[in-house]
């Protein structure tokens, strides 16, 4: 051996340029052949496909597409269009979401957004009363709360523009689902029960998804005729199937009846968007996630940019717990001040997922200390969008992804169907901020980001994301309302931490959101002596009785070309690797 300082070689500089080229190619060679057979190992197309759903009929769905030679973005349509019929409670052709999409021919990413927008009659104040105070209930429940659907243009787009087979394919598993009935599981039995009002209150709706208006037996079957049809148009026609024609006319006609204010107009004029993903850095790994309006992208990458000056590995779990919570909080603060439609209102994205930006608010995190949310900055109370939207993760053998993030909002959505249309409408116009402009409790103003205007889209917390370290490429997501973010960061941390799908799903959640101030934590996530630690550094501990979300992963590792999928052991999915 030599001695540690000694050269390795002559690097004298008077060594003739022929004999310093031999040593310089000497060394590429060596250093080559060293790495050589990790280069050669990196697969460029995954082993198997994979997908994972909140639902077995929909990750079979997309199986069979799979096979019938259909690409990850047909497979995403079969499973977006089965968990319309069989997840009425999460997603559907009378919501909309965001379909993140990596096409491995060319590298080419984008957000397909297919997001609800508000009538083109809608108003600023239309859910006030005259003293200008919010009516209850008026965006949750019936016509009125309904936003002009995206699914089924978002659906006909991602067929045209990436898949390789007609929607008369991508679509028949979903239509022989609603032809022929799902049977009833427990989730779909209590959030019926949930939204028992809601659907009573429709006629077809309780026809519909009520037994003797109320919640179905177990296993017994929900048919869904008339959502077939309709399904069956979109298959035909396409989007004009939906938009325009006899099915546009039934729907205006059912929603202006029941007190709605949906024109032709509203569905002839509905776009979708594709929109450039939010990107960010943390450490090593590349996120690409939901970019405005959806709030998920750039909050989750200020969160990790503020993240990223500490070593969270080696911390004791409280002090871990508290800056992770201190890094939600702020950026919770920003999402309710900046976020919005894209389409309507300026933001400051480039800042809010600047690296230097997030190094100022670390700088105001003390690691023994909660900061109070009403000392910083303020902004209006956050509105918790519903927690029923769905999530699914799909890979192809090729190495196309789509992470893919779909509500109607609310569990049931609005609860009303247009009669004859079979298609259950959301209630995304909660997610508009209802009262902007008003003082909250601590004399703020803030929101106007998210003020209902004729023709914007709401802003939402999903958050289809994909992760990249070089070496395992992650596809993630979940339902969960405001909670969807901090999810998502949770399970990026894990990825960080060398997670895995399993454990990237399954760990314990907590949850912080600027205001309430407070920390949410799942039933098991702290013991007594971890709550009074945070209790001790000034955090509200709210420790809820349920646990909540429905995360979904597909993890490739590119090293050793293996590919694996996890749901959520807290709902029904399923996922599966072929
Ligand atoms: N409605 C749920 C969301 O958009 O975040």
């Amino acid at each position: 051996m030599k001695a540690p300082d000694a050269p390795m070689f002559n690097t004298d500089i008077s060594i003739r340029p022929r004999v310093r080229a031999f040593f310089t190619q000497a060394v590429i060679a060596v250093t080559l052949f060293c790495a050589g057979p990790a280069i050669v190992a990196a697969a460029e197309t995954p082993s198997a496909a994979a997908i994972s759903s909140a639902h077995p009929l929909a990750t079979e769905a997309g199986f069979e597409i799979l096979e019938q030679g259909g690409n990850a973005f047909d497979a995403a349509v079969a499973v977006s269009a089965v968990l319309a019929v069989v997840e009425p409670y999460s997603s559907g052709i009378g919501g909309g979401g965001f379909w993140l999409v990596h096409r491995a021919d060319d590298g080419f990413e984008t957000m397909i957004d297919g997001r609800e927008r508000a009538p083109l009659a809608a108003a600023r104040d239309m859910y006030l009363d005259k003293s200008g105070t919010v009516v209850e209930g008026l965006s949750i429940n019936g016509p009125l709360a309904a936003g002009i659907p995206g699914e089924p243009a978002a659906l006909d787009h991602i067929a045209a523009k990436y898949g390789r087979l007609p929607l008369t394919k991508s679509l028949a598993p979903a239509i022989k689902l609603a032809e022929e009935g799902f049977p009833v599981d427990a989730i779909y039995q209590r959030l019926a029960g949930f939204r028992l009002a809601a659907l009573q209150a429709s006629p077809e709706a309780q026809r519909i998804f009520l037994k003797d208006s109320k919640p179905p037996e177990l296993d017994s079957l929900i048919r869904q005729p008339e959502l077939a049809n309709t399904l069956r148009l979109l298959a035909t026609q396409g989007r004009d199937g939906f938009y325009r024609g006899e099915l546009a006319k039934q729907l205006v006609e059912g929603v202006r009846k029941a007190g709605g204010i949906w024109q032709l107009r509203d569905l002839e004029e509905y776009k979708v968007v594709e929109r450039e993903p939010i990107r960010g850095n943390y450490h090593d790994i590349k996120i690409t996630s939901a970019a405005p309006p959806s709030s998920g992208g750039a909050v989750l990458v200020t969160m990790l940019n503020i993240l990223q000056g500490y070593d969270l590995d080696n911390m004791d779990d409280s002090t871990r717990q508290h800056v992770i919570s201190e890094a939600m909080r702020r950026a919770y603060r920003d999402r309710a001040q900046y976020l919005g439609d894209p389409d309507y209102i300026d933001m400051p994205i480039e800042m809010l997922t600047n690296p230097v930006y997030a190094a100022g608010l670390r700088a105001s995190i003390r690691t023994d200390k909660a900061t109070p949310s009403a000392s910083l900055p303020g902004a209006v109370e956050q509105r918790s969008e519903g927690n029923d939207t769905t999530h699914f993760s799909i890979i192809d053998k090729q190495g196309n992804r789509v992470a893919a993030t779909l509500s109607i909002n609310y569990p049931f959505g609005s609860g009303f169907i247009p009669p004859g249309t079979g298609v259950l409408l959301n209630d995304e116009m909660d997610d508009f901020a209802a009262k902007p402009g008003t003082p909250n409790a601590y004399g703020l103003v803030g929101a106007e980001a998210n003020a209902i205007a004729p023709g914007k889209r709401m802003l939402s917390s999903m958050t289809p994301t994909f992760l990249d370290d070089g070496e395992r490429i992650a596809i993630v997501g979940t339902p969960g309302g405001s909670r969807i973010i901090t999810m998502v960061l949770l399970a990026t941390l894990d990825f960080a931490a060398g997670g895995d799908a399993d454990t990237m799903v399954s760990l314990p959640r907590f949850h912080h959101q600027y205001l309430p101030d407070m920390v949410f934590v799942e039933p098991d996530m702290l013991d007594p002596e971890g709550s009074a630690a945070l209790q001790s550094m000034g955090h509200n501990i709210n420790q809820l009785e349920d646990t909540y979300g429905n995360l979904h992963t597909v993890v490739w590792d590119k090293s050793n070309n293996t590919v694996s999928a996890a749901a959520d052991p807290r709902g029904i999915g399923s996922s599966k690797v072929k």
